[in-house]
This record gives structure tokens, sequence and C-alpha cells, in this order.
């Protein structure tokens, strides 16, 4: 008898063994990675978790669909690596929750956007795109400036991202370990206790939306814009497996 496809099909029995022997291999292939998961996260420093303002403004962000339009992952490209700098890392979202890369890039990726405009360029370019870069066909976003920010749930929502494993903190240990791995001034930004006060802290002073007199959306989003890209400092590693396309 000839071995064909149809000699598996009729029989019940090879079809099931050839079968388990087919997921086995597929499940193989996804599971095993897994436990390497943490040789691929980078050992960088300068990695952490958003303070409670960059955090509201990370979900504006999400709420008003910006990765629709725009990425945030710098592919290991080196006509990527010239266009947005040194190309993303691993550690550089882990505390993403949900990561942002995206494929859709209709604007240019954000990911290393942070510093390199001032927050007045932002706040402009934000409330009307084409007052800056005339041929942008990005949508205005007037209502930023004017919505006054809802930071009531900040707490809720730090206690949120703390269950899927970002170290903001609510008890002591916590706390204590966070001074350790952070310093003392970060730790205190990761405090879940002291969020609504350090939001309006740093809101404050860093007055991202030039109006000092208020607390906008624009505030937090030009502060979480401001941030990306910059915590890791690549020039500490200029020698290694980093720098391989420079
Ligand atoms: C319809 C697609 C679209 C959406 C939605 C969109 N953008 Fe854009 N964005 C663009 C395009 C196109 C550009 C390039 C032209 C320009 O600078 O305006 C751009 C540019 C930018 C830049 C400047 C990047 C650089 O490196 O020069 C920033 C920052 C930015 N967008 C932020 C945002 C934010 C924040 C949101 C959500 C509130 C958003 N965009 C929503 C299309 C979009």
């Amino acid at each position: 008898m000839k071995f064909t496809h149809e000699s598996i099909e009729i029989n019940a029995g090879l079809m099931i063994v050839l079968t388990l022997l087919a997921i086995s291999i597929g499940g193989l292939v996804e599971i095993v990675p897994l436990y390497y998961i943490n040789d691929t996260v980078e050992k960088v420093e300068g990695v952490r978790p958003y303070t409670p303002l960059e955090q509201r403004g990370r979900d504006i962000y999400i709420r008003e669909g910006c990765y629709t339009c725009h990425s945030q992952m710098v592919r290991p490209f080196r006509d990527e690596d010239m266009r947005y700098g040194h190309y993303s890392l691993a550690a550089e979202s882990k505390y993403d929750h949900p990561f942002q890369w995206g494929s859709k890039r209709t604007g240019p990726d954000l990911a290393r956007v942070g510093g390199k405009y001032s927050n007045t360029w932002h706040v402009q370019h934000l409330n009307s795109p084409r007052d800056v870069v005339p041929e942008s066909i990005m949508p205005n976003y007037p209502w930023l400036l004017k919505n006054d920010l809802d930071y009531s749930d900040i707490a809720a929502r730090m206690r949120a991202l703390r269950i899927v494993g970002v170290p903001y903190s609510d008890t002591d240990e916590e706390y204590q370990a966070n001074v350790e791995k952070f310093g003392a001034e970060m730790a205190a930004q990761f405090d879940i206790h002291q969020a609504d006060r350090n939001l309006v802290a740093q809101a404050e002073k860093g007055n991202f939306d030039g109006d000092r007199s208020r607390l906008t959306e624009m505030d937090a989003l030009v502060a979480y814009l401001q941030v990306l890209g910059t915590m890791v400092d690549f020039s500490k590693y200029d020698e290694g497996y980093f720098t391989e396309f420079r």
C-alpha cells in the first residue's frame, strides 16, 4: 500500500499520535524561550517605572489612540539607528503595560522623542500640528490644553500596575526596596500613598504646558513624551554589543 496523507486521515490511531507529536513540537518552540526571557532582557541601568504624572500622560496617549499612527520601537537597522537613535532594548519597555511597540508608522517612531523638542514645541504641535510642521497630517488635539487633568484615580491605576509587576510601593518594605534600587528621590515618586502630591509637584515644577496656574491633560502628556527613550544613558555603553551598528 502506498503511504499517502490519506493513510493518516483514515487511521484514527495514527492521526492522534501524529497530531500529538506536532502539538508537542509546536508547544516546545513556544514555551522553551519563556524560560530564557530573563537572559533576553539586557542588564542596563536607568530604566525605571513612570512617575505618576508620566503614567497619567501615558494613559492619555493610549486614550487618544496616538499608537494608531506612532510606533515606539526603534528597530535594529542602520537606517533606523541613524534616524531615531539607538535601537530599543527589551529592558526599556519592561514597565510598559501595555507596551506601545506597534507596527503602524503614519508618523515617526516616538520611542526616543524625549528631549528632542522643547515643551513649548510639543504644546504647539499637539494643539495644532500644522502651526509647526506645515505639511503634517496629524490631527489637532486642542482639548488637551482645555481639559483639567483628572488624577483622582492615580493611586488605583498604580495599584493595578503593581499587580502586573511594576514596582510601585504600597508597603514600607517595598518602599525601602525602591530606595535601594532607584534612589530616595525616585522611590518617593513610586510610592502609591504620595501619588497625588508627587503628580501635582512634578507638573508645577516642570510647567509642561506653559501655564502654571492650571494642571491640564497637556501637562501629563508632554511629561510622558519628554521621558520617552531617555532613561538609559547610552554613552555609558559605548563598548560592546549595544553599539554594533555605530
Ligand atoms: C493620523 C495619524 C497621527 C495620529 C493619530 C497622531 N500622530 Fe503624531 N504625527 C503624525 C505625523 C504624520 C507626524 C509627522 C509630522 C509632524 O511632525 O506633525 C507626527 C509627528 C508627531 C511628533 C513629532 C515626532 C518627531 O520626531 O518629529 C510627536 C511628538 C507626535 N506626533 C505625537 C503624537 C501624539 C502624542 C499623538 C496622540 C495625542 C499623535 N501624535 C497622534 C501622525 C499622527
